[in-house]
């Protein structure tokens, strides 16, 4: 699958010096604020998955939710296409899974994880037959579902982007969805949205989305007692 121009931010990963210095971004009172808040969220959506005990983390970068998923003692496994990222993440979490792999053909039969996760990429990318195939590719090695995050418009960051767009102080409008794009794009890959979980609790302050996705014959919760 070919990748389009705007996707070339995806290759800076591949620089050592990048992959090196990805974490300093989770560093500091904000860079920690905005990391705690994104694992909250995905401690909200992961309610979905009772019973799961399996997840590919894709990409995984630096091994960021590695913790959130071995302190609950799931199986772990991370990919993700650019090898310096993945000789962080060994370095820093140690002897879990690591593999190289492209999301449009990941090395996994059909099913193997319960949860397939996907943090951090859907925004770079522009192109929405690639985000497609990166869905259904998550959609298919998964088992119970998928968690996803997107930028969705609603948010004070996004229209002000909009308005520097417009008047020529930024070159491209702020690639955010509407929620109803957001649903019918994860819904192209069969997959059912359960659930959008907002990163911050309040309106319009975080452009960031959590979107919970299942396996249309997966139900969301255990069946009621008679
Ligand atoms: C912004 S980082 C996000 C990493 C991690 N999920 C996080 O939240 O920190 C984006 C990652 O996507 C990876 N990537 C880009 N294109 C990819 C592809 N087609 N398949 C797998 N990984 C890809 C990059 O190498 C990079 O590590």
């Amino acid at each position: 699958m070919a990748h389009d121009k705007s996707d070339d931010k995806l290759a800076i990963y591949r620089s050592g010096e990048v992959a090196a210095s990805y974490d300093r971004r989770w560093r500091g009172s904000s860079g920690r604020a905005r990391d705690q808040r994104k694992q909250r969220a995905l401690g909200r959506a992961l309610e979905h998955f009772d019973g799961a005990r399996s997840v590919l983390d894709v990409p995984c970068g630096t091994g960021r939710f590695h913790d959130l998923f071995a302190s609950r003692g799931w199986r772990y496994c991370g990919a993700d296409a650019a090898s310096a990222m993945l000789t962080v993440a060994r370095e820093k979490c140690g002897t879990s899974n690591w593999i190289a792999g492209d999301l449009t053909r990941l090395p996994f039969a059909d099913r193997s994880f319960d949860l397939a996760l996907c943090i951090r990429l859907m925004h770079l990318v522009r192109d929405e037959r690639l985000r497609e195939a990166f869905l259904a590719e998550l959609a298919r090695v998964s088992r119970i579902g998928v968690i996803v995050d997107y930028r969705q418009d609603q948010a004070l960051r996004v229209w002000l982007g909009n308005a520097r767009a417009k008047l020529g102080l930024r070159a491209k409008r702020p690639g955010a969805l509407p929620l109803e794009h957001i649903r019918r794009e994860v819904e192209s890959s069969g997959l059912a949205v359960r659930e959008f979980v907002p990163v911050r609790r309040v309106p319009y302050l975080s452009d960031k989305i959590v979107v919970v996705a299942l396996h249309r014959a997966t139900p969301s919760a255990p069946a009621p007692r008679p």
